[in-house]
C-alpha cells in the first residue's frame, strides 16, 4: 500500500507503522489519520502481520497532537464529529486483536498522547515527553485522552495534567503508569521488539481474548460524553483565540 504520510515495514511478522511528518513533529492532518486508519485495517485482514509497533519520524517527536493549523478549516459545528472520527480510528487500534505497542520517541502530545493511550501499552524513549496541552487552545482532549489518561495514571493525576496542560517526562510518566519501560533512543524499537517476540511465543487466540477482556474495564458512554464536550469547546471563542496564538506563535488571552 503506499502512503504519504505514514511508513509501514513487515519485520518479520512484527509491522512498524512510522508517522511521518517530522517537520511538523508528527502532528495528525486528516491525511494522517486515514492512512493510520488504512493501515490498521491491514493489520486486521493480513495472516503474516502478528504484532505492531507505532511509532514517529526524526528524534523529536512521537506525535505532536492533532494539527492545529488544520484546525483553522473545520467548522465550529464539526468539532463533535471530528472527535467522533478520530475516536473510531483509535478504537481500532484498541480492539486489534494482534498486540500494538507505542514506541514513544519524543513529544507525545494531545492527539499523540491520545494515540500512544490507545495502544496496548507503551515504551519511551529517555527524551519523550507526554501532555494534554488542549487548554492551551481553549479545547479538552477529543480522541478519547479525558477516558484513557484517568484509566491509566487516576483521577488526581489526569485532572492536574489536563487542567494544567504540563508536559512530564519519560521517568515521571513511567511511574504514574503510563510507560511500562524507559529506553534510550537507540534501544527503543528492539526492546519493543524483544516484548513482542516474547508475546509471539503465546497463544495468539488468548492473545486476542486477553485484549477484548482488558477492554471491558472501558465504558463506552465516557467516551461519547468527551466528543460531545469537545463539540461544546470547538465552537468557542477561547478555542478561536488558543489555536489563533499558536499558530501566531504568541500566548492565548483568554
Ligand atoms: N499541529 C500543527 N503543527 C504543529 C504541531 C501541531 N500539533 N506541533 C508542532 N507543529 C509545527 C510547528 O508549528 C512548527 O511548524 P513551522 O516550523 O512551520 O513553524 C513545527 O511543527 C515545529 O514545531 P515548533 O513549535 O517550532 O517546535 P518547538 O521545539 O519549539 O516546540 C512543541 C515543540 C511540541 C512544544 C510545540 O510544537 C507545541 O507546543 N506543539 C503543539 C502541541 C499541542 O498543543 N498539541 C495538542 C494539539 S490538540
Amino acid at each position: 500500500m503506499d502512503f504519504s504520510t505514514i511508513k509501514t515495514e513487515l519485520d518479520t511478522n512484527i509491522f512498524t507503522i512510522t508517522i511521518n511528518r517530522p517537520d511538523k513533529l508528527n502532528a495528525l492532518n486528516k491525511t494522517v489519520l486515514e492512512e493510520l486508519e488504512n493501515a490498521i485495517e491491514q493489520v486486521y485482514k493480513d495472516e503474516n502481520i502478528r504484532a505492531v509497533i507505532i511509532t514517529g519520524a526524526g528524534e523529536k517527536a512521537f506525535v505532536a497532537g492533532a494539527d492545529i493549523a488544520e484546525f483553522t478549516e473545520v467548522q465550529d459545528d464539526e468539532g463533535a464529529a471530528l472527535a467522533q472520527k478520530g475516536q473510531n480510528i483509535f478504537f481500532k487500534i484498541e480492539n486489534c486483536p494482534k498486540p500494538v505497542i507505542a514506541a514513544v520517541n519524543g513529544f507525545a502530545l494531545g492527539g499523540g498522547c491520545e494515540l500512544a493511550m490507545a495502544c496496548h501499552f507503551r515504551l519511551a524513549s529517555t527524551n519523550a515527553k507526554f501532555g494534554q496541552p488542549e487548554v492551551n487552545l481553549g479545547l479538552i482532549p477529543g480522541y478519547g485522552g479525558t477516558q484513557r489518561l484517568t484509566m491509566l495514571v487516576g483521577k488526581g493525576k489526569a485532572m492536574e495534567l489536563m487542567m494544567t496542560g504540563n508536559m512530564i517526562g519519560a521517568d515521571e510518566a513511567k511511574s504514574l503508569g503510563l510507560v511500562n519501560y524507559v529506553e534510550s533512543s537507540e534501544n527503543l524499537i528492539p526492546k519493543t521488539k524483544e516484548i513482542l517476540n516474547q508475546i509471539l511465543t503465546k497463544s495468539p487466540l488468548a492473545i486476542s481474548k486477553v485484549i477484548e477482556a482488558v477492554n471491558f474495564y472501558f465504558n463506552k458512554e465516557g467516551f461519547n460524553e468527551e466528543v460531545k464536550l469537545f463539540g461544546d469547546v470547538f465552537s468557542s471563542n477561547d478555542k478561536k483565540e488558543g489555536t489563533t496564538a499558536f499558530l501566531e506563535k504568541r500566548k492565548p488571552v483568554f
